[in-house]
């Protein structure tokens, strides 16, 4: 018998995994949120925004913390809520972080995208979502033809809501999928046909929305390869721009509301990394472009040409086309960036409406970037994005070298005997081998990581 070729390198990773299938960070941001701290509170933070140039061009991201379910996998800042009027009464406390902000703002700033994550931000009202838009651009100079994303859950999805969206300029929309299959849902606590995603995608591309991406997931409890390659079939009908295929991260020591699933249900390494690869070969196979960690693009769509052309990019969201800039948070949990650092608002919602009713910033914590992590911010950046990196290149234009470290010399070079990467005189790439091992290069990076970064979610 001959094994394929798609077999042996199955099996060698397979092999790969006691090695590096640890945990690692999922690298949205370096340093990593694990390394964000009280130091930096509200002062530093209105220092930061005042410093920041009043030509420059801003992202603005915008948390809604609420949701109609509680699907049991959640790893997003939110809670089920069944009373309308709570998110009126976050929307309004919303515009009152938006003026906080603007206060320390050098001036009417121009903003090139915004994004409403959650959560599920189709849950607001038509007024709220007016009342926010219209607040955004009383701020922000929005001009017209800016991508407007926003994270939708599609059995909340109106048809009011989707034209108003629409005329708010709503670019592109981004459905939670997950898993189709009747057992996966019911174990999860999000049961959600086919239909009703359809039907989403339908609204949506009728209201002119130009792109749409479809989150799924592998790894979830009692999913097999089997599902998420029904799944795949299911909404490939769809011809999603994009879609996002997550490794279902199990954290119940930071989501408690994890404990509801059954982990003898889980699949263990090898099972998740055939399931991740099962999907990416279908995707391929239908034309998509394999984006970093875990996207897929039709070749027409930005995230591909931007892959490409070599400008793909990391933040909080995941990989972007969002140009590089100031990026303002605002909701429970937001991030925020400047060049000066990172700044997270609280993740508790009480304390987030009373320092904002009380007139300050809800800023609880973040962290200050030194030139050092600059240079390792880039070349994790690079990685994760290109799965290559010309370490010697990025020291050049950043003027500044990495601090010799026998131990990154030991992890590079164990890595290359390994065959997950090739280093050339400094030019590292990952190997086809070592894809899923991605994270773990990166770490190699990382001057934070502490053999306890256990805290993390697993690599594939
Ligand atoms: C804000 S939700 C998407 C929109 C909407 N709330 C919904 O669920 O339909 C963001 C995405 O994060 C992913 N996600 C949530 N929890 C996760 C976890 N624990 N591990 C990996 N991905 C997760 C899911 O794919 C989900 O669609
Ligand atoms: S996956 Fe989406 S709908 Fe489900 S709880 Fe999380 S944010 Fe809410």
């Amino acid at each position: 018998m001959t094994v394929s070729y798609a077999d042996q390198l199955q099996l060698r990773r397979m092999e790969l995994l006691s090695a590096y299938g640890g945990r690692a960070p999922r690298y949205t941001s370096y340093p990593t949120a694990a390394q964000f701290t009280p130091d930096i509170g509200p002062a530093t933070y209105a220092g930061w925004l005042s410093e920041l140039p009043a030509d420059a061009s801003v992202s603005l991201y915008v948390h809604v913390p609420f949701c109609a379910r509680l699907c049991w996998y959640c790893g997003c800042n939110t809670r089920a809520v069944t009373r309308p009027g709570v998110l009126a009464d976050y929307i309004s406390l919303l515009r009152e972080e938006i003026a906080l902000v603007e206060k320390h703002l050098p001036g009417p700033m121009k903003a090139h995208a915004i994004h409403l994550g959650g959560g599920t931000p189709n849950m607001t009202s038509v007024d709220d979502l007016t009342v926010l838009f219209a607040t955004l651009r009383q701020v922000f100079r929005v001009a017209p033809g800016i991508e407007i994303a926003a994270e939708i859950d599609p059995a909340q999805l109106r048809p009011e809501w989707v034209r108003a969206a629409a005329f708010h300029g709503l670019s592109r929309a981004s459905l939670g999928v997950q898993d189709l299959s009747p057992e996966v849902q019911a174990a999860v606590n999000r049961i959600e046909p086919f239909e009703v995603v359809a039907r989403a995608a339908r609204l949506l591309r009728r209201a002119g929305v130009a792109s749409l991406n479809l989150d799924l997931m592998y790894g979830l409890p009692r999913q097999r390869s089997a599902h998420v390659l029904a799944t795949l079939d299911a909404v490939l009908t769809l011809k999603p721009d994009r879609l996002a295929l997550f490794g279902y991260a199990h954290v119940p020591w930071m989501k408690p509301h994890q404990r509801l699933i059954d982990e003898t249900t889980l699949a263990g390494d090898a099972e998740r990394l055939e399931q991740s690869e099962a999907a990416a070969e279908r995707l391929a196979a239908e034309g998509y472009v394999r984006i970093g960690l875990d996207h897929y693009a039709l070749p027409h769509d930005e995230l591909a040409i931007a892959l490409q052309e070599g400008w793909l990019r990391r933040n909080f969201q995941g990989y972007t086309t969002d140009e590089e800039g100031p990026l303002i948070g605002f909701g429970v949990s937001a991030i925020g960036e400047t060049s000066r650092g990172y700044v997270q608002n609280s993740a508790d919602e009480v304390t987030w409406r009373k320092a904002v009713a009380a007139g300050r910033l809800p800023t609880a914590r973040g962290v200050a970037v030194t030139e050092d992590d600059r240079l390792r911010a880039e070349l994790i950046q690079r990685l994760m994005c290109d799965f290559a990196v010309d370490v010697p290149a990025v020291e050049a234009r950043q003027a500044r070298r990495l601090a010799a470290d026998p131990m990154r010399e030991a992890a590079l070079a164990g890595l290359a005997r390994d065959g997950v990467i090739e280093d050339t005189a400094g030019v590292i790439r990952i190997t086809e081998l070592g894809r899923p091992f991605v994270r773990q290069v990166c770490a190699a990076f990382d001057a934070y990581l502490a053999p306890e970064a256990l805290r993390h979610s697993r690599v594939v």
